[in-house]
Protein backbone atom coordinates (compact mmCIF):
# COMPACT_ATOMS: atom_id res chain seq x y z
CA UNK A 1 0.00 0.00 0.00
CA UNK A 2 1.78 3.25 -0.92
CA UNK A 3 0.76 6.00 0.96
CA UNK A 4 1.63 10.13 -0.11
CA UNK A 5 1.95 12.53 2.75
CA UNK A 6 1.26 15.96 1.63
CA UNK A 7 2.35 18.98 3.91
CA UNK A 8 1.63 22.44 4.03
CA UNK A 9 0.75 25.54 5.92
CA UNK A 10 -2.41 25.30 3.82
CA UNK A 11 -3.53 28.96 5.14
CA UNK A 12 -5.95 28.94 3.36
CA UNK A 13 -5.79 25.68 0.89
CA UNK A 14 -6.54 26.92 -2.43
CA UNK A 15 -7.07 25.47 -6.42
CA UNK A 16 -3.37 24.88 -6.76
CA UNK A 17 -3.20 22.77 -3.38
CA UNK A 18 -6.32 20.71 -4.71
CA UNK A 19 -4.57 20.12 -8.07
CA UNK A 20 -1.78 18.56 -6.14
CA UNK A 21 -3.72 16.32 -4.00
CA UNK A 22 -5.96 14.94 -6.85
CA UNK A 23 -2.92 14.07 -9.12
CA UNK A 24 -1.00 12.27 -5.72
CA UNK A 25 -4.61 10.14 -5.68
CA UNK A 26 -3.85 8.80 -9.06
CA UNK A 27 -0.18 7.96 -7.88
CA UNK A 28 -0.53 6.69 -4.69
CA UNK A 29 -2.97 4.19 -2.68
CA UNK A 30 -3.76 6.64 0.10
CA UNK A 31 -3.13 10.31 0.31
CA UNK A 32 -2.23 12.54 3.37
CA UNK A 33 -2.74 15.63 3.93
CA UNK A 34 -1.40 17.54 6.54
CA UNK A 35 -1.81 20.91 7.68
CA UNK A 36 1.08 22.08 9.55
CA UNK A 37 3.10 25.30 11.57
CA UNK A 38 5.88 26.90 9.28
CA UNK A 39 7.64 28.27 12.14
CA UNK A 40 9.43 30.51 8.90
CA UNK A 41 5.89 32.23 8.47
CA UNK A 42 3.89 35.28 10.09
CA UNK A 43 0.89 34.90 12.10
CA UNK A 44 -1.43 32.17 11.00
CA UNK A 45 -5.13 34.17 9.53
CA UNK A 46 -6.65 30.80 10.18
CA UNK A 47 -6.14 28.35 13.31
CA UNK A 48 -5.10 24.38 12.73
CA UNK A 49 -8.66 23.11 13.06
CA UNK A 50 -10.27 25.61 10.91
CA UNK A 51 -7.86 24.61 8.11
CA UNK A 52 -8.56 21.09 8.59
CA UNK A 53 -12.63 21.65 8.25
CA UNK A 54 -11.84 23.90 5.37
CA UNK A 55 -10.07 21.46 3.38
CA UNK A 56 -11.82 17.77 5.16
CA UNK A 57 -15.11 19.68 2.87
CA UNK A 58 -13.05 20.95 -0.09
CA UNK A 59 -11.98 17.48 -0.24
CA UNK A 60 -14.81 15.24 0.47
CA UNK A 61 -15.28 14.37 -2.99
CA UNK A 62 -12.01 12.70 -2.66
CA UNK A 63 -12.51 9.10 -0.70
CA UNK A 64 -8.68 8.03 -0.23
CA UNK A 65 -7.77 11.48 1.08
CA UNK A 66 -7.35 12.11 4.74
CA UNK A 67 -6.87 15.38 6.32
CA UNK A 68 -4.46 15.74 10.01
CA UNK A 69 -3.60 18.98 11.56
CA UNK A 70 -1.00 18.70 13.84
CA UNK A 71 1.68 21.11 15.24
CA UNK A 72 4.84 19.02 15.27
CA UNK A 73 7.81 17.90 12.91
CA UNK A 74 6.67 17.08 9.34
CA UNK A 75 9.00 13.89 9.83
CA UNK A 76 6.92 12.63 13.01
CA UNK A 77 3.94 12.78 11.17
CA UNK A 78 5.18 10.86 7.85
CA UNK A 79 6.27 8.01 10.60
CA UNK A 80 2.90 8.11 11.89
CA UNK A 81 1.53 7.47 8.95
CA UNK A 82 4.05 5.15 7.54
CA UNK A 83 4.49 7.55 4.57
CA UNK A 84 6.05 6.07 1.47
CA UNK A 85 6.89 9.50 0.23
CA UNK A 86 5.95 13.20 0.88
CA UNK A 87 4.70 15.28 -2.01
CA UNK A 88 4.60 18.49 -2.61
CA UNK A 89 3.90 20.95 -5.28
CA UNK A 90 6.25 23.02 -7.46
CA UNK A 91 4.65 26.58 -9.21
CA UNK A 92 8.02 27.91 -10.47
CA UNK A 93 11.58 27.78 -10.14
CA UNK A 94 11.26 29.93 -6.82
CA UNK A 95 9.72 27.51 -5.43
CA UNK A 96 12.65 24.80 -5.74
CA UNK A 97 15.32 26.38 -3.33
CA UNK A 98 13.41 25.73 -0.19
CA UNK A 99 11.83 22.70 -1.06
CA UNK A 100 15.12 21.38 -2.31
CA UNK A 101 16.21 22.55 1.58
CA UNK A 102 13.62 21.11 3.12
CA UNK A 103 13.42 17.37 1.05
CA UNK A 104 17.31 17.12 1.93
CA UNK A 105 16.59 17.57 5.58
CA UNK A 106 13.34 15.52 6.09
CA UNK A 107 15.39 12.99 4.14
CA UNK A 108 18.43 13.41 6.60
CA UNK A 109 15.94 13.52 9.18
CA UNK A 110 13.82 10.23 8.59
CA UNK A 111 15.06 8.23 5.22
CA UNK A 112 11.59 9.13 3.56
CA UNK A 113 11.87 10.77 -0.29
CA UNK A 114 10.04 14.16 -1.10
CA UNK A 115 8.39 13.88 -4.45
CA UNK A 116 7.23 16.72 -6.52
CA UNK A 117 4.51 17.43 -8.76
CA UNK A 118 4.53 20.79 -11.14
CA UNK A 119 1.23 22.34 -10.82
CA UNK A 120 -0.58 23.53 -14.27
CA UNK A 121 0.09 26.60 -15.39
CA UNK A 122 -3.50 27.84 -14.77
CA UNK A 123 -2.37 27.45 -10.80
CA UNK A 124 1.09 28.81 -11.01
CA UNK A 125 0.53 32.42 -9.79
CA UNK A 126 -1.75 31.33 -6.54
CA UNK A 127 -0.36 31.74 -3.57
CA UNK A 128 -1.95 31.51 0.20
CA UNK A 129 -0.22 34.62 0.96
CA UNK A 130 -2.08 36.71 -2.15
CA UNK A 131 -5.33 35.18 -1.29
CA UNK A 132 -5.28 36.52 2.59
CA UNK A 133 -4.22 39.66 1.06
CA UNK A 134 -6.77 39.80 -2.02
CA UNK A 135 -9.31 38.97 0.15
CA UNK A 136 -8.81 40.94 3.07
CA UNK A 137 -9.09 44.02 0.68
CA UNK A 138 -12.32 42.78 0.00
CA UNK A 139 -11.12 41.08 -3.70
CA UNK A 140 -12.86 38.20 -4.98
CA UNK A 141 -11.19 34.74 -4.66
CA UNK A 142 -13.91 32.94 -4.92
CA UNK A 143 -11.91 31.38 -9.13
CA UNK A 144 -8.81 30.71 -7.06
CA UNK A 145 -10.23 28.79 -3.89
CA UNK A 146 -12.60 25.90 -3.14
CA UNK A 147 -16.20 26.79 -2.14
CA UNK A 148 -15.71 26.12 1.54
CA UNK A 149 -12.49 28.62 1.79
CA UNK A 150 -13.88 31.12 -0.19
CA UNK A 151 -16.97 31.33 2.58
CA UNK A 152 -14.32 31.05 4.91
CA UNK A 153 -12.35 33.77 3.90
CA UNK A 154 -15.75 36.07 3.30
CA UNK A 155 -17.01 35.43 7.02
CA UNK A 156 -13.44 36.16 8.15
CA UNK A 157 -13.26 39.80 6.35
CA UNK A 158 -16.62 40.72 7.31
CA UNK A 159 -15.78 40.15 10.89
CA UNK A 160 -13.83 43.25 10.05
CA UNK A 161 -10.61 41.75 11.43
CA UNK A 162 -8.33 43.80 8.52
O1 LIG B 1 3.06 25.46 2.60
P1 LIG B 1 4.44 25.65 3.16
O2 LIG B 1 4.46 26.82 4.14
O3 LIG B 1 5.48 25.75 2.10
O4 LIG B 1 4.77 24.34 4.00
C1 LIG B 1 5.92 24.27 4.81
C2 LIG B 1 5.74 23.17 5.86
C3 LIG B 1 4.52 23.47 6.73
C4 LIG B 1 5.57 21.83 5.16
C5 LIG B 1 7.03 23.16 6.73
O5 LIG B 1 7.20 24.41 7.34
C6 LIG B 1 7.00 22.06 7.79
O6 LIG B 1 7.30 20.93 7.47
N1 LIG B 1 6.59 22.42 9.03
C7 LIG B 1 6.53 21.49 10.13
C8 LIG B 1 7.79 21.61 11.01
C9 LIG B 1 8.96 20.91 10.37
O7 LIG B 1 8.97 19.72 10.19
N2 LIG B 1 9.99 21.71 10.02
C10 LIG B 1 11.21 21.20 9.41
C11 LIG B 1 11.14 21.34 7.91
S1 LIG B 1 12.57 20.69 7.12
Amino acid sequence: MTIALIPGSFDPFHNGHLEVVERATLQFDSVVVAALRNPQKSEALFDLDQRREMMAESMAHLPTVSIVAVSTLLVEVAKEVNASAIVKGLRAVSDFESELQMAQMNRQLSGVETMFIPSSSSHSFIASRLLREVARYGGDVSAFVPPPVDRALRKKFEEGTL
